[in-house]
């Protein structure tokens, strides 16, 4: 037997859905009357909400569970109750249970469990649950409470396209859409405790409901929430970038100018041996019709350098996709093998050294391009959503339509839209001054 833990931590890693779901997960324990602190170390159960996208991630889990230990060994505290959740959790099962030890192994289907997951391992066996049950956890979870202005919502999981190159299908699963009615209702809970800008999430979001109506027609539902002032949505495959949803960012007041679609490389060969399906010419067509729907949107990728059998000159061709596009932001990552996926046993897997370099010269491009993307929102007036305080006196930090941070001196508050004149632009951030406060 172990005491019930009576206070507890979540620590997410990897995308924004773990951080949508450490939030529910917090709630789940709230409501089973434990009290959050933010010192995993004084913590009685920490949840480690893991990610299981690139090496890196993964190993992070294990160094945390041996730091926690640790840490309790030295201020001659007992251990905390420790449990694995996310996607690690989902890949890797038992075997965490025999490499570390811990007390409870949760995947990302199987969250709502927590509560009795953890009360089993009080009584002193360890749990594990990491099954994909066709009934959504969803409907299991308790109602949300107060949120941040800027909130997640989950509305698709899991993915069906098999990048080779990828583990989210074996992780998170089949493409799953949540049902409108459902969503509508959670974004009215979220508005009602706070937010006032929600990000659709999916792993592929705009693969949502496709047979209702496509994402553009819950865009449209939601533009009409009272409360709610800005919508955006992550993250989006390139094949299911339909017009109508495209025209949803000339027509929909609510829905922010910015757009993140990953397009990996700028080769062809590359793009087919990732199994993509998408080319980059049709990427490039994709993108002239998204910027003649709304000009100033503000485009943002994901890129993989050092893929099994990537050329100098292939690399080349990702290089000149940029130069292209002229991305406002974007993520850049060395390949990383994941075990059980097709290309971890791909010949001319790159050499270290080789991704190194390349990622240099690519995130020196990338960063080019988004310190000019920046510089053009010099002199712009826009409205910029507070989200927290920033690190000087009076000083509070918020973001642009196009997704940069901006600081500004504002005795308003968390939450607040104020019009912003942008006076100065760094490769980073803005800054600005403010011109008025939009009414609460
Ligand atoms: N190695 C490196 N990067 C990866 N990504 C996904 N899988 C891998 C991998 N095995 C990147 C992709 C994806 C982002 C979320 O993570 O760019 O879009
Ligand atoms: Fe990481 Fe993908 Fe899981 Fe998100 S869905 S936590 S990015 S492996």
């Amino acid at each position: 037997m172990k005491p019930s833990p009576k206070t507890f931590h979540v620590k997410s890693f990897g995308c924004q859905m773990n951080v949508y779901d450490g939030e529910r997960m917090a709630e789940l324990m709230l409501a089973e009357g434990m009290t959050a602190t933010d010192d995993a170390n004084a913590a009685d159960l920490v949840v480690l909400n893991t990610c299981h996208i690139r090496e890196r991630a993964t190993e992070k889990v294990y160094s945390d569970i041996g730091r926690l230990r640790k840490g309790a060994r030295q201020s001659g505290r007992s251990a905390p109750m420790v449990a694995v959740a996310g996607c690690v959790a989902q890949a890797e099962g038992e075997e965490i249970v025999r490499r570390a030890g811990v007390d409870v192994v949760v995947g990302p289907q199987a969250y709502h469990n927590l509560p009795a997951l953890v009360a089993q391992a009080a009584s002193g066996a360890p749990a594990l649950d990491t099954d994909m049950p066709i009934a959504s956890k969803f409907g299991a979870l308790p109602a949300r409470r107060r949120v941040a202005p800027s909130a997640f919502l989950t509305v698709q999981e899991g993915c069906d396209k098999f990048c080779t190159y990828c583990v989210v299908p074996y992780t998170r699963g089949a493409e799953v859409s949540r049902p409108f009615a459902a969503i509508v209702d959670e974004a009215k809970a979220l508005v009602d405790a706070g937010a006032r800008e929600i990000t659709l999430l999916g792993q592929n979001v705009n693969a949502w409901g496709q047979d209702q109506g496509g994402l553009e027609a819950l865009i449209v539902a939601l533009d009409r929430l009272p409360g709610l002032e800005r919508i955006r949505y992550t993250t989006s495959h390139p094949n299911d970038m339909t017009q109508g949803l495209i025209d949803a960012h000339a027509q929909v007041g609510k829905l922010m100018p910015f757009l993140h679609l990953p397009v990996q490389s700028g080769s062809d060969r590359v793009l087919k041996a990732m199994n993509r399906s998408h080319d980059r010419d049709s990427y490039l067509r994709l993108l002239d019709r998204v910027r003649a729907a709304r000009p100033d949107i503000a485009l943002s990728g994901d890129f993989i350098v050092g893929f099994p059998g990537e050329t100098d000159a292939e690399f080349a061709e990702t290089l000149s996709l940029v130069d292209a596009v002229g991305y406002a932001q974007a993520f850049s990552f060395k390949y990383s093998p994941r075990p059980g996926t097709p290309a971890a046993t791909m010949p001319d897997q790159i050499a270290p050294e080789i991704m190194d370099e390349r990622l240099q010269r690519l995130q020196a491009a990338l960063n080019r391009d988004q310190a000019a993307f920046n510089a053009k929102t010099l002199g712009r007036t826009c409205d910029v959503l507070i989200e927290r305080a920033g690190k000087l006196p009076g000083q509070m930090l918020g973001k642009s339509p196009w997704l940069q941070s901006v600081h500004l001196l504002t005795d308003a508050a968390i939450g607040d839209m104020v019009e912003v004149d942008i006076v100065r632009a760094d490769p980073n951030s803005l800054s600005g001054l403010e011109r008025r406060r939009a009414a609460a």
